[in-house]
Formats: C-alpha cells, sequence, structure tokens
C-alpha cells in the first residue's frame, strides 16, 4: 500500500472538519474541529492513489511535538494505512531533530493503540476527563 502525505490548504480545512465530525464516537475525540487548534496544526492528506483517504495531523512544541490528529475514513480502514501514516510522520520528525513525540487517545481505543504500538509509542499516564466529556485519556509517547 503507497500512502503519501499531502500538506492540507486552508480551503481544505472545511471538509476535513466536516470528515471529523462525520466519524465522531465515544473512543474518538476530534481536534481539529476546533478552530484555534486547526490553525496551530500542520495538517496533511492520507492520499492513496488520488483518492482521500483520511488525514493527519502533528504541532511543534520545541524539540518536541504533538500528533494531534489521526483518521483514516471508514471505507480506508484496516488496509494498514494508519500505521504508514504514523510511521511517516515519526520519520520526519526524526528528521527534524525532535526528540520525543506525544499524543493522546481514549484506553478502550483498542485499535488506535495497537497503531501507535506497533510504531514504538508507550502510554506514560492516564487522565480521568481532560476534555470535559466524562472520558478518560491516555498519554503515549515515542522518544528518540
Ligand atoms: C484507529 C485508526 C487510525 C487505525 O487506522 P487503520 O488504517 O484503520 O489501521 P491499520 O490498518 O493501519 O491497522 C494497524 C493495526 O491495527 C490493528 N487492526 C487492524 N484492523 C483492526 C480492526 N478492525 N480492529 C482492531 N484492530 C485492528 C492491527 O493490529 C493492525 O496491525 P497489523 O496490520 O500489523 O496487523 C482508524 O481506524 C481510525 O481512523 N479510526 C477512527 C478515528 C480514530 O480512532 N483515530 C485515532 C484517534 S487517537
Amino acid at each position: 500500500m503507497e500512502v503519501t502525505l499531502v500538506k492540507a490548504d486552508p480551503w481544505h480545512w472545511e471538509q476535513i472538519v466536516k470528515d471529523e465530525k462525520a466519524n465522531q464516537t465515544k473512543l474518538y475525540f476530534p481536534s481539529l474541529t476546533d478552530p484555534e487548534e486547526l490553525q496551530a496544526s500542520n495538517v496533511y492528506h492520507l492520499r492513496v492513489g488520488i483518492k482521500n483517504s483520511g488525514h493527519i495531523s502533528f504541532k511543534f512544541h520545541g524539540n518536541e511535538a504533538e500528533i494531534n490528529e489521526l483518521l483514516v475514513l471508514p471505507e480506508f480502514q484496516s488496509r494498514g494505512i494508519g500505521k504508514i501514516a504514523i510511521q511517516q510522520v515519526v520519520d520526519y520528525l526524526q528528521s527534524r531533530s525532535i526528540t520525543l513525540i506525544w499524543l493522546v487517545t481514549h484506553p478502550e481505543n483498542t485499535w488506535a493503540i495497537a497503531v501507535y504500538q506497533k510504531t514504538g509509542f508507550k502510554t506514560v499516564d492516564r487522565m480521568e476527563n481532560p476534555y470535559g466529556d466524562g472520558e478518560p485519556r491516555i498519554k503515549m509517547e515515542y522518544r528518540f
């Protein structure tokens, strides 16, 4: 499977927010629906051939980075795209001399957790209700 990351331009943001809202669940809390978060993020489409299969996004915090979004659209899930996308972002951030990458996910999102663990992320913290939706979250880290 060949997955190409293509930087999303501001005129694609409306579609990105639409995709996130359409796929929101108890286990998946979209972050780019917050305009400030979207503005501060580096957002990339996940292209398979000419088709858009989702998006991934990250933010820099000094010499650390946060992956604040990963969405593979339902019709493209389970084909290895999420794993490839995360690995490409990890490789890119390594090339930018980032020393630590972190992300937050739901402790019951076992599928996302499997993707992150396979790439080398480790769970380092658990938080109760950090987003105010009554749900717990875990923090995972990748150290170079
Ligand atoms: C979670 C998500 C990102 C995974 O992306 P994906 O492209 O569908 O996943 P992949 O095909 O790369 O699967 C990677 C691993 O997940 C596991 N997996 C695959 N299909 C699965 C399924 N149906 N159920 C549970 N785990 C599964 C496997 O361990 C697989 O590794 P393997 O290929 O080495 O066996 C994607 O399903 C998604 O966007 N879900 C909705 C939004 C979301 O939860 N985002 C994460 C927010 S933190």
